[in-house]
């Protein structure tokens, strides 16, 4: 009942010239999956570029961040507005802008009620490092980034949202969770989690991804889980057959 999501965040790569080659390389076969929600996220220098190319499709565009102010002296950021000008989505709260930028789950938290006041889907990123996972702690922080960072958000405005589980230790270093220890958090954490900060018809609605080191190869063990709605995709989002056969694995 949940119709599946694939997004492809394509971090700090692509000019506009290789983002357009990508791009029209993978259309042909992302169109061709029509039951699966499909999502591409450049870097903003390649958004209008690539929202001229998606016109008629029913391929999204998402943003990879954004600040919460409408406007103003933010040297080097951009709005909510601005976003939304190209865009429908936009990534919030990945561990990389919490890593290396300082992101909390305050910031987290005023982006995702920014995101929604301006119509566009969040997809926030929840997940615990390496060290919290060996330490036992994977229940304690899941849950606190996603009861905070979704603070104050309606039911109504929640069941648009979108969930993204990426384990840290699982991004980019090709040891994916396996399909059952992430269906597992899925399940006895952030949905739980959900269904206490609105209500379980509502928590029922979200989509929750999974993401870290998905491969066309192992999309399937995750796309057959009850829980898990689909993918947020690094590295093989920037590998046109293989993004397109990860939203195949997702139909
Ligand atoms: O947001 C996607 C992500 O962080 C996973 O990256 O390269 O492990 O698929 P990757």
């Amino acid at each position: 009942m949940r119709t599946p999501l694939i997004a492809g965040n394509w971090k700090m790569n692509k000019t506009v010239e290789q983002a357009r080659a990508l791009v029209a390389e993978m259309l042909p076969g992302l169109q061709a999956v029509p039951s699966v929600e499909r999502v591409l996220c450049p870097p903003f220098t390649a958004l209008m570029p690539i929202s001229a190319m998606l016109v008629g499709t029913e391929i999204g565009l998402g943003a990879q961040n954004m600040h919460w102010e409408a406007q103003g002296a933010f040297t080097g950021e951009i709005s909510p507005g601005m976003v939304k000008e190209f865009c429908q989505y936009v990534i919030l709260g990945h561990s990389e802008r919490r890593t290396y930028f300082g992101e909390t789950d305050q910031t987290v938290n005023k982006k995702v009620h920014a995101a929604l006041a301006n119509q566009l889907i969040p997809i926030v990123c929840v997940g615990e490092t390496l060290e919290e996972n060996e330490a036992g702690r994977t229940a304690e922080v899941v849950a606190r980034q996603v009861c905070d960072g979704l603070k104050d958000v309606s039911k109504d405005q929640a069941a648009k949202l979108v969930i993204a589980y990426e384990p840290v230790w699982a991004i980019g270093t090709g040891r994916a969770a396996s399909g059952e220890v992430a269906n597992r958090v899925l399940a006895e954490i952030i949905r739980p989690a959900l269904a206490g900060l609105f209500d379980t018809p509502t928590a029922q609605k979200i989509r929750i991804l999974y993401g870290g080191s998905v491969t066309a190869a192992n999309a399937q063990e995750f796309f057959g889980q009850p829980e898990i709605d689909g993918a947020l995709v690094g590295g093989a989002s920037l590998k046109p057959a293989e993004f397109v056969n990860i939203a195949i694995a997702a139909a």
